[in-house]
């Protein structure tokens, strides 16, 4: 079968999941590619994804599950029998769930996974002293991702239509683990380096970030950790502190690989 479009989706508020995403397209290459960044909102409008298309969801993991304001952006998708690939980016500590959680997902809204992959990126807790899975995707995940493409368009080139194609089984237990009690906690700013650019307000998936008393002030209330404004922040005034780092740096450096299942 083959497609006329391929479709990014993703939420990447530090760009791990959107970089898979697009590593992946390379290897279906030579479509037309649209895309749809949920990371500051959702669509205007509803979006169902016609029958020719193929689509890639990217999403990062939290607490084991797929990160919740992604959930609920996902939400305005649809679609008749498309085919799709869910995509989880994760710290290099575990997935658990997510991937399983998001393919389900996908399949109610109408999709059909075809395959599915669990990739790693930097952890958005990594710090300088404290790197987890620094700088990833590195070269050999991006390799390893437009090779998955590849392995995907020659599935799809040698059936003739999705029912041909067997379910896909992922990784992945339900009922998904269930979540943490959630702590409010959000970055705090260095008075003495922030130049109040707002590009911290810009780059915040979630309008948390605001000036309250002639300072930069991130709403835990609101705050979802993702740490964009940590990482994007250009005098890098921004911190977030959290015992998670040492702990995540100690037992979670060992490199992990993706896991494709085709
Ligand atoms: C609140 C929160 C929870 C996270 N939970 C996990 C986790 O359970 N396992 C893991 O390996 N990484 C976890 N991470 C790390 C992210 O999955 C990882 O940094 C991912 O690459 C971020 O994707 P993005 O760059 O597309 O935003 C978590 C990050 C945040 C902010």
């Amino acid at each position: 079968m083959e497609y006329s479009h391929v479709h990014i989706v993703y939420f990447s508020p530090t760009h791990t999941s959107a970089k898979t995403a697009y590593a992946i397209a390379e290897g279906l290459d030579g479509e037309v590619l649209l895309e749809s960044d949920i990371t500051y909102g959702l669509p205007e409008e509803p979006v169902e994804i016609a029958g020719d298309e193929l689509t890639i969801v990217a999403v990062p993991v939290y607490g084991g599950r797929v990160a919740e304001t992604a959930m609920e952006r996902l939400r305005a998708f649809s679609a008749h029998q498309a085919p799709v690939v869910p995509v989880v980016v994760y710290g290099n500590r575990d997935y658990e769930d997510a991937l399983k959680e998001l393919s389900d997902t996908l399949t109610v809204a109408g999709f059909v996974p075809v395959s599915a992959g669990a990739f790693i990126g930097e952890h958005s807790f990594s710090r300088k002293d404290m790197p987890i899975a620094a700088e990833r995707p590195d070269e050999a995940d991006h390799e390893l991702a437009t090779r998955f493409g590849r392995e995907i368009r020659m599935k799809l080139q040698q059936a003739e239509s999705l029912s041909d194609l067997k379910p896909l089984e992922v990784k992945g237990n339900y009922p998904y683990k269930v979540k943490g009690p959630s702590t409010p906690q959000a970055p705090v700013t260095n008075e003495d380096l922030c130049t109040q650019c707002e590009y911290c307000i810009d780059v915040c998936p979630v309008s948390a970030i605001s000036i309250v008393d002639d300072r930069m002030f991130s709403d835990p209330a609101i705050c979802i950790k993702c740490c964009a404004c940590v990482k994007e922040c250009p005098e890098a005034a921004r911190t977030f502190d959290t015992p998670y780092t040492a702990m995540l740096h100690k037992n979670f450096s060992a490199r992990r690989e993706p896991e494709l299942f085709i």
